[in-house]
């Protein structure tokens, strides 16, 4: 049974004061905090079996690669992935969209087409356009309207025998929107364009099934869903990792190295050079024990309240603007004041606890189509409550008073 307060007690920095108030923590977005339950591994992996993994034979190194494979295979179950060797440890999102992009300079050529949405968050541009640039590739972009939905009709005027690759994510981390992937990814594959879906902000509200979604590449950062920072995973399907070659040599990720020639590991090896996040990727797998025990069903109806409340309640206020009015949306409320600068609401909020961001949230193009210079963005946790709201309204309304 959801409750709140037994939830809340698992986080000890929900029970800090910022500036001498109660912390109020709605920037759940740019990153989660942290259950004791997942404190406590890390502090045990570090206390009790700290090694280097796939390389000793003694005990210790043993006991964390273990562990490390065990978190794999928790992540597998989660995501539906077919195999433990689809799931590929990164550093977070960012790097797994990095090593599909690099992985692609091998197979596009010039006159190759590539969509992204008007959507995406930085991460899911950049990488794109360094490797048009290196392919001869181009770009398209599928257009948002002002719900902050993107126009899906024009999608499909988009997609040719051109088309090689669709990047979208799964979920706007600056407006809160859904997008419909399961029709983009079926879209995509009539014309046998393979898609990645960036799901950094969609694992900590809902539970992806990579396989019936059939998509090509599914990418998470740890940190969004109750793990620590500095760790994500890559799905992949398996016969597309097979096609990409390594992104970074080294070790770890060789089959065998001589001056003439080094052979690949196979999968997951082969994308995984270096010295891992051993402890990041033992925490993540508790992080997603942590959440399917609370229940993604939960999250997602009491997220959603939260989101209506919040949403009733910020209207009341005359001069404040939401963007991002769809009707499928998660807990992410995108607003400004008529007049004042996001910044200044932020900095006001602040004083008062309230922790939200402020600016364009690495996604530009959004910022820009509204013509604003950026918004204040306050996104909520299944361990956020009502009350919390209710200091955020009254913390705008004071920044209203003081900044008009
Ligand atoms: N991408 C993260 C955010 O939206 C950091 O805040």
């Amino acid at each position: 049974m959801f409750k709140v307060e037994n939830i809340r007690k698992d986080f000890p920095i929900l029970s800090r004061q910022v500036n001498g108030k109660p912390l109020v923590y709605f920037d759940n977005a740019a990153t989660s905090q942290t259950p004791q339950q997942v404190i406590d591994v890390i502090v045990d992996y570090y206390s009790n079996y700290n090694a280097n993994i796939h390389r000793g034979v003694h005990a210790l190194s043993q006991e964390a690669t273990d562990l490390y494979e065990q978190a794999r295979y928790k992540i597998q179950a989660h995501f539906n992935a077919k195999h433990a060797h689809e799931i590929i440890y990164t550093s977070g999102t960012t790097h797994g969209i990095n090593l599909v992009a690099n992985g692609f300079s091998a197979l596009l050529k010039k006159g190759d087409e590539i969509i992204v949405s008007a959507l995406e968050h930085h991460s899911n541009i950049v990488p794109w356009q360094m490797l048009c640039e290196r392919t001869g590739a181009s770009l398209k972009v599928i257009p948002m309207n002002q719900n902050g939905e993107l126009e899906i009709k024009l999608f499909e005027t988009l997609l040719n025998q051109n088309t090689k690759l669709v990047f979208v994510n799964h979920i706007s981390n600056a407006l809160g929107t859904i997008n419909p992937i399961e029709h983009i990814i079926k879209k995509a594959h009539e014309v046998g364009a393979a898609v990645l879906v960036d799901g950094a902000q969609s694992s900590p509200h809902i539970k992806p099934d990579v396989q019936a979604l059939d998509v090509d590449f599914y990418v998470v950062s740890a940190h969004k869903m109750c793990g620590p920072t500095g760790v994500g995973v890559l799905y992949g399907k398996e016969e597309w990792l097979n096609k990409l070659p390594p992104y970074q040599g080294g070790g770890e990720m060789i089959a065998e190295v001589t001056f003439e020639k080094t052979t690949y590991a196979a999968l997951p090896h082969k994308f995984e050079a270096g010295t891992p996040n051993i402890c990041g990727g033992i925490a993540f797998g508790t992080a997603i024990d942590y959440m399917n025990a609370v229940g993604f069903d939960a999250i997602a109806s009491y997220e959603h309240e939260l989101l209506e409340y919040a949403t009733e309640k910020l209207l009341e206020i005359e001069g404040l603007k939401i963007y991002g009015t769809s009707e499928r949306k998660t807990s992410v409320i995108s607003f400004n004041l008529e007049g004042i600068h996001p910044y200044d609401v932020g900095t006001i909020l602040d004083k008062l606890g309230v922790a939200v961001r402020t600016g364009h949230h690495c996604a530009q193009p959004i910022m820009d189509y509204f013509k604003i210079p950026g918004t204040v963005r306050a996104s909520f946790a299944f361990y956020n409550t009502k009350a919390e709201i209710d200091v955020l309204v009254e913390g705008v309304k004071k920044a209203k008073m003081m900044l008009s």
